[in-house]
């Protein structure tokens, strides 16, 4: 199932509050070649990102600064983009314009105090990240001052590298708390090769508080998950952890041993508004177990699509039931970790206020 990311929706969702002032991905780095641009929605701000023949990426938001024509309907030459309207020609990196071709000798203006809206951007781990800044806040001149761009933790120099991504009718905040929700495992996920119904039994879980997020602490897997035993033929002690950090980020990182012959498999998995009340999930995953075993990267690939379609379409049909408004039940101990998720962001929109868990606590719940 595809969804346009590329439009103001109409799915008649509620709105999420949305967190500006971060890096979000916005799209896979290989859908963009040299001299190529491509339109995208990124927290409702129609982008368009590109790179130039020098291999610089872009990211401008798609609208003439002149009368508002989406610049993305104009002309890239590698170089410089023109406005098609009246061919206000900008350097896409900074947004500055370059040349107003209706200016004649006599006029004052000068074409270069006049900019498009930039965004600093960057690759890492196979996407396009954007730095999205409060808006008012005018344009970033010093990209040293933003927060480092969100990576997947590695722990050899060689390792594989998948991605996955879907996108999700409903907002950003059901997306997210349906990511860290233990409950639903056993319902949305069964199958031969994950977990059944009948297979839920009761589990302590024990988190403890990040700077704005939330671990949970170095654990031995879940004993009833198959894919979790392969790992265990190494014979070393596997520690699993799972950070939730604002404004939107899982990273899940499975380890056993230390050093270059350590086994491991990290993750980071996202939830972006494309909209305030559309969202899409990006996985990127790397890892080095099975290195040199031939078809692992596509039965990897094969079997976490699996998992993210069976969220997805979950989420899909809560979307019919959300465009009614319901009202809405987080219970403990299942729900805790989306109950700190929406105080952690209420507490970076406020700008003040305690962290939601405080010390170290466990978690009891039955999946
Ligand atoms: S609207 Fe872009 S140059 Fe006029
Ligand atoms: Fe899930």
């Amino acid at each position: 199932m595809r969804l346009r990311n590329d439009q103001p929706d109409s799915t008649n969702q509620p709105a999420a509050e949305l967190l500006f002032g971060d890096w979000y991905p916005a799209m896979r780095v290989a859908d963009l070649g040299k001299g190529s641009m491509h339109t995208t929605l990124l927290l409702g701000i129609p982008l368009v990102l590109g790179r130039k023949h020098t291999g610089e990426l872009f990211a401008l938001r798609d609208l003439c600064p002149h009368r508002g024509i989406p610049l993305s309907s104009g002309w890239f030459d590698g170089n410089t983009i023109q406005c098609r309207y009246h061919g206000w020609r900008f350097e896409p990196c900074t947004g500055q314009c370059t040349e107003i071709p209706s200016l004649t000798q006599i006029d004052t203006l000068q074409p270069t105090k006049i900019y498009a809206g930039a965004y600093p951007c960057r690759e890492q781990d196979g996407y396009v990240w954007v730095y999205l800044p409060t808006p008012g806040m005018g344009r970033i001149t010093d990209i040293t001052v933003l927060p480092p761009v969100p990576e997947v933790p590695k722990f050899s120099t060689r390792y594989r590298e998948a991605h996955l991504t879907a996108d999700l009718p409903c907002n950003v905040d059901h997306g997210i708390i349906g990511l860290m929700d233990p409950a639903h495992g056993p319902f949305v996920h069964r199958s031969w090769w994950w977990r059944s119904a009948a297979s839920i039994h009761e589990k302590t879980k024990r988190f403890e508080p990040l700077p704005e997020g939330f671990r949970m602490t170095a654990h031995a897997p879940s004993a009833n998950s198959a894919p979790y035993k392969l790992l265990g033929v190494y014979g070393e002690k596997i520690e699993t952890t799972i950070d939730f950090t604002l404004p939107n980020r899982r990273v899940e990182t499975i380890r056993a041993g230390h050093g270059e012959t350590a086994k491991w498999f990290s993750s980071l998995t996202t939830v972006t508004p494309v909209t305030p009340s559309t969202c899409r999930i990006d996985v990127a995953a790397a890892w080095n177990i099975f290195y040199n075993v031939p078809l692992v990267p596509q039965i990897a690939k094969y079997f976490g699509a699996r998992f993210v379609q069976q969220d997805q379409e979950t989420m899909v049909q809560q979307a019919e039931g959300l465009r009614y408004r319901p009202a809405m039940m987080l219970i403990d101990d299942a729900d805790k970790p989306a109950k700190w998720y929406f105080a952690l962001k209420q507490r970076r929109l406020a700008g003040t206020g305690d962290h939601p868990l405080p010390v170290p606590v466990e978690l009891h719940w039955r999946s």
